[in-house]
């Protein structure tokens, strides 16, 4: 499997706070069938520079292949939505250098200028990822604008932990619909640390099986990441 949205860059945002918690993160996700994780820092307050991203993952991954764990690291981000319009923000933080970002909207409402920010994104020739839209209240409260935003040209990533009940009942109830509607695209870990919120896959996958058939789970923590690594259409 693929995960393409994980918080796994040592002391840089709210994820692992030593190489070794992230040694360990890796090491789970080996253990999980992962094979590639792409590193996806936020992209909020502190735009990182870029050398500063790829000196960090060129680390990590010494590091990992020492311990002889199968995973690679890839370069990405989790980009706040405010940041749209900034075409070197995107190119610096799209994932493994494709035409592919992910971005977050806040999780107390999805902002007015919400299809502002998938035309200017895609009219400047980059693909958004939607990062966990089933955890965001207006989504909850009205799953329809998923279709909306397909619509505009996003692709819907829903976090693994909110298929399994980590998220609590009403972000579960959400992307149960959002699944059985195959609105969704990928499922992701969203991962932070080796203890609390692991890079975990495995539980997810066999609920998404169940709520879309086995094809349906191959699509979405397989397929469709590993065209968005090659940056080909999905
Ligand atoms: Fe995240």
């Amino acid at each position: 499997m693929i995960d393409i949205h994980c918080h796994i860059l040592p002391s840089l945002d709210d994820g692992p706070l030593t190489i070794e918690d992230a040694i360990e993160m890796a090491r789970i996700a080996g253990e999980e069938g992962i094979t590639d994780i792409v590193a996806t820092p936020h992209v909020k307050e502190n735009i990182y520079p870029v050398g500063a991203i790829s000196e960090k993952t060129h680390a990590l991954q010494h590091e990992i292949d020492r311990n002889n764990i199968p995973v690679n690291i890839h370069q990405g981000g989790e980009i706040f939505y405010l940041h749209h319009a900034s075409l070197d923000v995107l190119n610096r933080f799209s994932i493994n250098q494709t035409r592919y970002v992910l971005i977050e909207f806040p999780p107390t409402h999805l902002p007015t200028i919400y299809e502002t920010v998938v035309f200017n994104i895609t009219i400047n020739g980059y693909a958004p990822i939607i990062a966990h839209p089933e955890r965001n209240l207006s989504i909850i409260k009205n799953p329809v604008l998923i279709h909306d935003l397909k619509k505009k040209g996003a692709l819907i990533q829903l976090t693994a932990g909110s298929l399994t009940g980590y998220f609590g009942r009403d972000v579960q109830i959400c992307s149960e619909y959002l699944m059985q509607k195959k609105w969704v695209h990928l499922i992701a870990s969203d991962a932070h640390s080796a203890d609390y919120r692991p890079p975990a896959l495995q539980n997810a996958f066999d609920r998404a099986k169940k709520l879309g058939g086995e094809h349906y789970a191959g699509m979405l923590f397989n397929d469709n990441p590993r065209k968005i690594l090659n940056n080909e259409p999905v």
